[in-house]
């Protein structure tokens, strides 16, 4: 058994994550940590956990030398704290933070599972990231620019979203040409991005409308099947209508479709829930290959 530590267990992502770690076959939930519940069971805080062994599991002080006696930190906690906690660790890392996505091994199975696989420490991607990075990769050594169209449910503002936007009845765009994830997009595909988030009234769910702009035409039969041939494995599927949120919600895979051409190129639209595949799924995805487990190991 993996002992594990879930360092942030009481945001949506630490929910999500123990609700899959759970369900592990190989894991042992050894410290979950929170700031500002520390010695409250979990169950006072998170009711669906009430009446089983994960609720009854008290929240612990942030403290590396207790994270440490665990396999593996999940940190689930705010960017700009997590690189500092890493660096007193000597557990495997991985960090669902943006603390580390440019400096660690990046935790995209679909493009780095052998590095994954030898990492002590992980950067999980971004939730729009995820959704960005899937929706062009195929496609990478074709690409001239892309331009990337982004919806999210509120829950990817974590816990305290209310107090970020204000989204009843609303729809709202954001940080329009700077996003925290521009980064990262930019340096897995290695063209010229543009990325625009939005907010709108879903609780979770993101999808991610993307204008490829080719090197070189390419028919859409030539196009779909390199998509098939490209996600045959893993959690990601080619498609072939035009995916909608809640046929992922709730489930750790990315669906790909659309494949429509305008006179600037391809459109394509990926899907994914931003707590599991953007977030939570990834994370145990990428758990699996560090400790040599199948990579769907407690996911299905
Ligand atoms: N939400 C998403 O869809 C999503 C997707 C991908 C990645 N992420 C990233 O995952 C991380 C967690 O996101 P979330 O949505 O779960 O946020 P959240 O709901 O706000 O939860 C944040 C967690 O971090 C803890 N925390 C707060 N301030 C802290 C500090 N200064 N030091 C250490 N821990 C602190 C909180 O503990 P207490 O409140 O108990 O003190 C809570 O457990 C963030 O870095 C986020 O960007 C989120």
């Amino acid at each position: 058994m993996i002992k594990v530590a879930v360092v942030g267990a009481t945001g949506f992502v630490g929910c999500a994550l123990l609700k899959l770690l759970e369900k592990h076959s190989e894991v042992d939930i050894g410290l979950i940590t929170s700031t500002s519940h520390v010695g409250k069971p979990l169950s006072e805080l998170q009711e669906e956990f009430s009446g089983t062994p994960l609720g009854n599991l008290v929240l612990s002080v942030q403290d590396p030398a207790l994270i440490n006696q665990q396999d593996v930190a999940f940190l689930a906690v705010p960017h700009g704290t997590a690189e500092a906690l890493a660096k007193n660790l000597t557990c495997k890392v991985i960090d669902l933070s943006a603390d580390q996505r440019l400096t660690a091994v990046y935790g995209l199975p679909e493009a780095f599972s052998k590095q994954i696989s030898h990492a002590q420490i992980v950067g999980n991607p971004g939730c729009y990231a995820t959704a960005c990075i899937l929706a062009a990769l195929p496609l990478k050594n074709h690409l001239k620019s892309c331009v990337f169209d982004c919806i999210s449910g509120y829950s990817g503002a974590g816990k305290n979203a209310h107090e970020k936007f204000n989204y009843a009845e609303n729809i709202i765009a954001y940080h329009l040409a700077d996003h925290l994830h521009l980064p990262e997009i930019k340096k897995a595909l290695g063209c010229s991005v543009s990325f625009t988030p939005h907010v709108v009234n879903a609780f979770s769910g993101l999808m991610c409308t993307a204008h490829l702009n080719l090197k070189e035409t390419l028919s859409l039969e030539a196009v779909q099947s390199l998509y098939e041939s490209f996600y045959k494995d893993g959690f990601t599927t080619a498609v072939s209508h035009i995916p909608s949120t809640k046929e992922v919600v709730g489930t750790p895979f990315c669906h790909i479709g659309g494949f429509a051409k305008d006179e600037n190129g391809l459109v394509v639209v990926s899907v994914i829930d931003n707590l599991m595949k953007g977030a939570a799924s990834q994370a145990i995805e990428n758990f699996n290959l560090m400790f040599g487990f199948n990579l769907k190991e407690g996911l299905l």
